[in-house]
C-alpha cells in the first residue's frame, strides 16, 4: 500500500544499502524511512529522512505535492534517521510553520541551523492542528525513544502517525505476515529499555478508535490492530511472549559448545516447548536479546576468560541490563581448566538484573563435560522443566 487514502499519501525512502542501522543493527531486509503528505485546505508533511536518502525523499515530496506548497511540517521525533530532510525543507519551503513538542525545539539547534524567521509552532498534550477536513492532535510520547517525541492523531480517517513504535527493521513494503520477527528485534534493541513509557502512551492512544498506524519505520498497519497492540502490550510490560528455552553460549574450544548441544537434548526430550541454542560469538547479538525476551526461560554458558567472563558474554549481559532484561528464569553454566570464575560473573551481572529467578543448580565444567558435570547440567535441565 503506497497511498493511505486520497489525503494522505507516502512519501518515504527504502534504504537498501546502508551497512548498519544506527551503528550497530544490520538489516538485510533494508530500512524504510517513512513521511506523509496530508493535503487539504492546508498541507502538512509527517516527517523527514536519514540524510542518506534525502534526494529521493525531496523528488517523492515534490511529485506529490505537484506544485502545491506545503504549511506544516510535523518532527514527531528528532533523531536524525527521520530529520535529515529538515534542513532540505526549511530551504525549499521558508513559510511553512515548524510543528514539534517544546523538547524537539530546545534540541534541533544541536543537530542543524535554521533561519532565525523559521517559523515554529511547539505542541503539547491535547493540543490539535486544523487542516481543514483533517485535525491532527498530538500526544507527547517521552523516551518512545527519545525524550522529545510525539504521536500524532489524526481524527477524521482515524491514522495514528506513532513515531518509532510499531517500526521494524525492512522495508516499506514488507510482508505484513512476518511483521512480528523483526519488529520484536527493533523493539527490544532499540525501545526496549522504555517499557514503562510505552505503557503509559498506549494507554493515551486506547481511547482513540486508531484504524491504521503509521509508524517511522516498515509497513503501515491498516487491518488487524488488535494483534499489533497486543504485541506492544506484551512486550512493554517485560512479559514473556512465550514458553521456551533460550540457550545462549559463547565457547573457545568446543566443550561449552558441546555441553550447549546436550543441555539442549536434555530439555527437548523432557518436553520443553521451544528450545533455541544461539552461539553468542557467530550470531546476530542483537536477534539473541530478542530471544532472551520472547522467553520465559535462558541459560548462559561462558568460559572463564583472563579470570573474568569470555568477552562475548559479557557484551550480551551488558546488552540485557541495558535493556532492561527482567522477569525471566535464568540458568548459568560455567568452563573453566584452572580457576574457573565465569558463573560467578555471570552471576553478578544477572542479580544486577530486576525478577530474575536463578536457578539452584550451577554447572561448572572443568574443560570438558564429565560424569559429575553431565549429571549437574541434567539436573539443571530438571529445573527449567
Ligand atoms: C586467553 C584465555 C584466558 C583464560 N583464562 C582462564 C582463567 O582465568 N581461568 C580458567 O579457569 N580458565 C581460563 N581459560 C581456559 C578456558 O576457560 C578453558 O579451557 C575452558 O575449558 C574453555 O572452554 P571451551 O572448550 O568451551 O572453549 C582461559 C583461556 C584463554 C584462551
Ligand atoms: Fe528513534
Ligand atoms: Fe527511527
Amino acid at each position: 500500500m503506497k497511498n493511505l487514502s486520497e489525503n494522505i499519501q507516502y512519501i518515504g525512502v527504502d534504504d537498501t544499502d546502508i551497512d548498519l542501522f544506527e551503528g550497530q543493527y544490520v538489516v538485510p531486509a533494508g530500512m524504510a524511512y517513512n513521511s506523509f503528505l496530508i493535503q487539504d485546505e492546508k498541507i502538512a508533511v509527517t516527517d523527514t529522512v536519514d540524510f542518506r536518502k534525502v534526494a529521493d525523499w525531496e523528488a517523492n515530496l515534490e511529485k506529490a505535492l505537484a506544485g502545491r506548497k506545503p504549511d506544516y511540517l510535523i518532527i514527531h521525533h528528532l533523531e536524525p534517521d527521520h530529520a535529515g530532510g529538515i534542513t532540505r525543507f526549511v530551504e525549499l519551503y521558508p513559510e511553512v510553520t515548524i510543528v514539534a513538542s517544546a523538547k524537539a525545539f530546545a534540541m534541533l539547534p544541536q543537530f542543524m541551523e535554521l533561519p532565525a524567521e523559521t517559523k515554529k509552532l511547539a505542541v503539547k498534550d491535547g493540543d490539535t492542528l486544523s487542516l481543514g477536513m483533517h485535525t491532527l492532535q498530538f500526544f507527547t510520547a517521552p523516551m518512545v525513544h527519545w525524550p522529545e517525541v510525539i504521536f500524532s492523531f489524526e481524527q477524521s480517517e482515524k491514522v495514528l502517525f506513532s513515531a518509532d513504535a510499531f517500526g521494524k527493521f525492512g522495508v516499506y513494503d514488507a510482508d505484513p505476515d512476518d511483521w512480528a520477527c523483526e519488529a520484536r528485534r527493533y523493539y527490544f534493541n532499540i525501545v526496549g529499555k522504555y517499557g514503562a513509557q510505552v505503557q503509559a502512551v498506549l494507554k493515551k492512544v486506547a481511547p482513540l478508535g486508531v484504524q491504521t498506524i503509521c509508524p517511522l519505520h516498515g509497513p503501515v498497519l491498516a487491518e488487524n490492530l488488535e494483534y499489533y497492540l497486543g504485541k506492544y502490550n506484551t512486550w512493554s510490560s517485560y512479559v514473556p511472549e512465550d514458553k521456551g528455552v533460550l540457550i545462549a553460549f559463547t565457547s573457545i574450544y568446543g566443550h561449552t559448545a558441546k555441553a550447549a548441544e546436550v543441555l539442549a537434548k536434555e530439555l527437548e526430550t523432557a518436553g520443553v516447548e521451544k528450545v533455541v541454542v544461539s552461539d553468542l560469538a557467530r550470531s546476530d547479538m542483537a536477534e539473541v536479546l530478542e530471544d532472551a525476551f520472547r522467553y520465559d526461560r535462558m541459560v548462559v554458558m561462558a568460559p572463564t576468560y583472563d579470570a573474568g567472563v569470555f568477552p562475548v558474554m559479557e557484551e550480551f549481559l551488558n546488552h540485557l541490563k541495558s535493556k532492561n532484561y527482567s522477569n525471566r528464569k535464568v540458568g548459568v553454566v560455567e568452563n573453566g581448566s584452572w580457576a574457573p570464575m565465569a558463573a560467578k560473573k555471570m552471576t553478578e551481572a544477572l542479580s544486577a538484573m530486576k525478577k530474575i529467578t536463578l536457578c539452584e543448580t550451577t554447572v561448572s565444567i572443568k574443560s570438558a563435560l564429565n560424569a559429575d558435570s553431565t549429571a549437574a547440567l541434567k539436573q539443571l535441565a530438571k529445573e527449567l522443566v
